[in-house]
């Protein structure tokens, strides 16, 4: 049966795939070449030191690249562009035979850099019919040489402003403003981690290298990381603490070397009349005080967390923080070409991806169970494993589709040319670790805050999904009735933007009644993917659609979706399509909402279409009665997390102690909820204790009110497109589809 069902697999999908595949490699390559616009022909012959290549060779070598793995072997009838190349743009294999030495790689004027773009051309060419024909069969490939052709990205920005900064004339890469000086981010907080058996490396779909893999269990000790980047400010403290002359702070190695080449401050610095200089991408600037130092060996990194008590994370405790969050943050697109100030309220840990490349304390050694690829492809990374450190997270030069948690990059211990910067990492005393879990944790953290807050996804325990339910029937509340007629006239136009086979993706599910009306117009659907933080309600919901949708393939999954999702691997390689009804998302922040999507679209992939649902502006009156009905259910909701505290974490809050109040704040755009302390009282939970003052008030819920164009420009952030708007009478409710 299975066997021929898969002679009987429509080449609709191969099609589809094969264009996808054509369209990000041209566009890949052409972000290449974009990099070069702002270059003259003589800035890309030339090369500064031995380790970097100049422009000219980097073009050429991603070409070479393609056209040895790739055309060479697949393609019927490629004629090598020149068979000269496979000697001047090898770069390190050595199964491919003898190549131009590495520090001599500037001595090539010829082929000239019009030869070159000539090469690229004929290589696109070879790429553009093979992947006409077999996009399929070379897959793998085609994802390590966009990979490596991203790299190189990087290195090109790299080399280039190490070429320029030998330049007396100091010039400009890109001649952007200058980055924005920012704010004082404030002493860099402590964020806590249990640490324990953990499991990090690359796992599940999607391209990562053959370095981040396999998949393994570490233990870690409990540990605390900084919440941001070391600054230039902290830097120059260091600098004028003697940081760079006193032994006792640095490695051996690393004393030797700072004592050989004279070190004194982080490369590219220069000291001036006026204050500090660096070198940047956007020419010789003043040094920021507040944007993420850069430009630093492994050994002053080292030196630095010695100084200030602390240690570098290792890339395990790296991974295991970031693995929660989404790939957001300064890359190579935000067009800054330099690392930039965090801002300084922003919870949490920040600036993890982009910016700087991060030094851990980790030499860059295998995985357990790691095994290079047979043939020279192994050469890609497993020989380099050996005196070098590993770093983590991506910088402002880094293609932010190239970035992820898994990702190990690795250099030298005292080079520095790359935009490489550090996070300081401790040591956690065993108290602080977390056996009780996140509720609790999250809780500690909420209420020990001035203003005191609940993260609103606690709501929903058995009890509250329930409550939920009875507020989707008050009158008061429209955006649920309302949802659902838009649903209903507009399922067909929604459905045609399923393809065949689709797995719908829904988010926050909770009973899945609107994903009935879908479902009942895209019969084409294949699979179905609730996922929810609510056990209880997911489990009733996915039962009943699976009975009543006998051939749809229904794949619950219980999950936080604000952290990093893996979907089951029974999803297969069906297309993704995402189902985010409700308004739910408007229960992030902006900033949230931002990082929401990119996750999203990450997980639901290139080309896939998302339908979300969103509550749009009207009149406060309408707004404060849809969230403080008559009959208190909404209130009971509210305080139900309370009670849930009470009964899971061992709290004695006192509930009528407490009352629900709802308010429109108009300057955010958001109804806001509340429970406030109707009494000076003191309260356990958690096993802490918090005081509460008469009137003061615990922040337990945000819901964002949009307009679609508010809402569009949140989701082109996150790198979605909107493709078509339904929006209700009033009560206004919309529906958007995004295309990523
Ligand atoms: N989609 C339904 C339910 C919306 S209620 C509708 O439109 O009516 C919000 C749902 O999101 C609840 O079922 C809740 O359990 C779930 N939820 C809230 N925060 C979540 C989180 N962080 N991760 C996963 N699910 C979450
Ligand atoms: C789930 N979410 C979209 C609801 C909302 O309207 O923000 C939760 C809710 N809070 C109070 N009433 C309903």
């Amino acid at each position: 049966m299975a066997h021929s069902d898969e002679t009987a697999v429509s080449p609709a999908p191969h099609r589809a795939a094969q264009a996808q595949a054509a369209a990000r490699y041209r566009r890949v390559r052409q972000a290449t070449l974009a990099l070069t616009a702002h270059l003259s022909a003589e800035d890309q012959l030339a090369q500064s030191m031995p380790d970097a290549s100049p422009t000219k060779w980097h073009l050429a070598h991603v070409s070479w690249f393609f056209e040895t793995f790739l055309l060479v072997p697949r393609l019927a009838g490629y004629t090598p562009f020149d068979p000269s190349f496979a000697y001047l743009f090898n770069s390190y294999y050595e199964a491919l035979g003898a190549r131009q030495p590495r520090p001599e790689r500037g001595l090539l004027t010829r082929p000239s850099l019009n030869d070159v773009l000539a090469y690229r051309a004929h290589v696109d060419d070879g790429m553009d019919r093979l992947l006409r024909r077999e996009a399929w069969a070379v897959a793998d490939l085609l994802d390590l040489g966009l990979a490596h052709e991203e790299q190189h990205q990087e290195l090109i920005l790299m080399d280039i402003l190490h070429l320029f900064a030998q330049s007396p004339l100091k010039p400009a890469y890109a001649p952007a403003p200058a980055l924005p000086v920012g704010a004082d981010p404030g002493p860099a907080r402590p964020v806590d981690f249990a640490g324990g058996l953990v499991e990090i490396g690359h796992a599940g779909r999607g391209f990562a290298f053959d370095n981040e893999g396999p998949r393994h269990k570490v233990y870690l000790q409990p540990y605390r990381l900084a919440d941001r980047l070391v600054t230039n400010s902290e830097w120059l403290a260091f600098m004028a603490d003697g940081g760079y002359a006193r032994p006792e702070l640095w490695l051996s190695e690393g004393w030797v070397k700072v004592q050989a080449e004279g070190w004194t401050a982080p490369l590219y610095w220069e000291e001036a009349p006026s204050g500090w200089l660096a070198m940047t991408l956007q020419g010789r600037r003043a040094i920021a005080p507040h944007a993420p130092v850069t430009h630093i060996s492994f050994y002053e990194a080292d030196a630095y967390a010695a100084w200030a008590g602390a240690r570098l994370p290792t890339e395990a405790e790296w991974e295991h923080a970031a693995r929660g969050m989404p790939v957001t943050g300064n890359f190579l697109g935000s067009g800054q070409y330099g690392p930039a100030a965090t801002p300084a309220d922003a919870p949490g840990l920040r600036q993890m991806f982009g910016d700087v490349w991060e030094w851990t304390r980790s030499a860059y050694s295998p995985y357990p169970g790691f095994r290079p690829a047979e043939g020279a492809v192994g050469e890609y990374n497993g020989k380099f494993m050996i005196g070098q450190m590993v770093l983590r997270g991506g910088c402002c030069t880094t293609p932010r589709d190239h970035a992820r948690a898994s990702y190990r990059n690795f250099f030298q211990p005292q080079q520095r040319w790359m935009f490489s910067g550090l996070r300081l990492a401790w040591d956690a005393p065993a108290q602080i670790a977390e056996p009780d879990g996140a509720f609790a944790a999250d809780v500690r953290r909420g209420l020990s805050q001035r203003r005191k807050e609940l993260p609103a996804k606690y709501f929903y325990d058995a009890e509250g999904s329930a409550l939920f339910e009875a507020i989707t029937e008050l009158p008061e509340y429209y955006p649920t009735r309302t949802e659902i007629a838009l649903l209903r006239e507009t399922a067909p136009a929604m459905a045609a933007h399923i393809p065949t086979d689709a797995a719908l993706v829904e988010f926050g599910s909770g009973a899945s009644t609107k994903t009935r009306i879908l479902l009942d117009a895209a019969p084409q659907t294949g699979a179905y993917v609730p996922i929810d933080i609510s056990p209880s309600a997911l489990d009733a919901a996915a039962q009943a659609i699976g009975h009543d949708y006998s051939r749809l393939a229904v794949i619950p999954l219980v999950d936080d979706f604000t952290t990093a999702l893996d979907l089951p691997a029974d999803v297969g390689e069906r297309p993704r399509v995402g189902f985010f009804p409700g308004s739910t998302i408007g229960n992030f922040q902006p900033h949230e909402v931002v990082a929401f999507l990119a996750a999203a679209r990450h997980l639901l992939g290139e080309g896939a279409g998302f339908l979300v649902g969103i509550d749009l502006v009207k009149d406060a009156a309408t707004l404060v009665a849809a969230y403080d009905d008559a009959q208190g259910v909404t209130a009971a909701f509210n305080l139900n997390l309370l009670a849930r505290i009470n009964r899971e974490l061992d709290g004695d809050f006192d509930l009528a102690a407490f009352q629900h109040s709802a308010v429109w704040n108009a300057e955010e755009s958001r109804m806001e909820m509340h429970l406030v302390s109707l009494r000076d009282q003191t309260v356990r939970a958690a096993g802490a204790t918090f005081g509460f003052a008469a009137g003061e008030t615990i922040h337990t819920e945000n819901s964002y009110k949009f307009t679609v164009e508010g809402f569009a420009s949140l989701a082109e952030q996150a790198g979605w497109k909107l493709e078509r708007r339904w929006e209700s009478p009033a009560p206004s409710f919309a529906v958007v589809l995004l295309r990523a």
